[in-house]
């Protein structure tokens, strides 16, 4: 992959939501700052307890962030999508990573040192705000997660992934109102993502494509009833 230009590097900070409200000059400064990496599918970014400080940003591709059992048994905890970053906790506390990252297809990803971020921490209130916001976000949906393991039954927790892929995953609607979701998530990674085997996700896209609330085309998903997923995701918790 090409290399990214200073102008780009501005460019991409200035449209990654999380930096999009600092000052200009701040943003400029701390884009002068950044380290460009790329990473090919499957390549491990960091590893949960890595010393690394950094924060990460990332430029193209995705990232998933996952949590291993001794037993190689996974959780995905988020796949992130282009603007989007992670490694905040370590770069906040100087603590080892509380994750693995991993490259989810080729990615390009930009990082900015502790030492160069955290001026900025002390001297912005917005920043810090930012900060804050982005961590509640992950709390909530972290919570929500847990709550789904520990409280829903697995088709509302599916559900209900589905739906929140379908806000978050550039999903399009299409003539007759159908939802698509051309993610490559494969039935494996819905199923870490919501605590469930492979098997078990299986067994129940292919119920709910019997039943005609969606349907496989070209590798991606077809939700024909958001509606009806919708109320299967309320009407799961006991
Ligand atoms: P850090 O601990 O530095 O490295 C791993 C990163 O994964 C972490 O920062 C966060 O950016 C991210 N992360 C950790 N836990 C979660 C979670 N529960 N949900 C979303 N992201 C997380």
């Amino acid at each position: 992959m090409a290399s990214v230009s200073p102008a780009e590097k501005r460019r991409l900070l200035s449209e990654t939501p999380f930096f999009a409200a600092f000052p200009p000059a701040q943003r400029d400064a701390l884009a002068a700052h950044l380290t460009e990496r790329s990473h090919a599918d499957g390549d491990t970014v960091f590893l949960r307890g890595d010393e690394s400080t950094s924060l990460m940003i990332v430029a193209s591709g995705r990232v998933a962030l996952r949590l291993t059992s001794p037993q190689g048994r996974e959780i995905l905890l988020a796949i992130l999508e282009p603007g989007e970053i992670f490694g905040e906790m370590s770069l906040l506390d100087g603590r080892g990573r509380s994750a693995d990252a991993v490259a989810f297809g080729p990615c390009r990803l930009l990082s900015l040192d502790r030492r160069d971020m955290l001026p900025v921490l002390q001297d912005s209130p917005e920043a810090c705000i930012r900060l804050l916001e982005l961590l509640s976000t992950r709390l909530r949906r972290t919570s929500d997660q847990l709550e789904g393991v520990a409280l829903m039954t697995l088709p509302s927790r599916l559900a209900r992934l589905l739906l929140t892929l379908s806000e978050t995953h550039g999903t399009r609607r299409n003539a007759e109102g159908e939802v698509l979701l051309p993610l490559a998530l494969s039935q494996r990674d819905l199923g870490q993502l919501i605590g469930a085997s492979r098997e078990k996700v299986n067994l129940q896209l292919g119920r709910w494509s019997a039943e005609g609330l969606l349907r496989r085309q070209d590798g991606a998903l077809v939700i024909c009833d958001t509606e009806g997923l919708a109320d299967i995701a309320d009407i799961g918790a006991p």
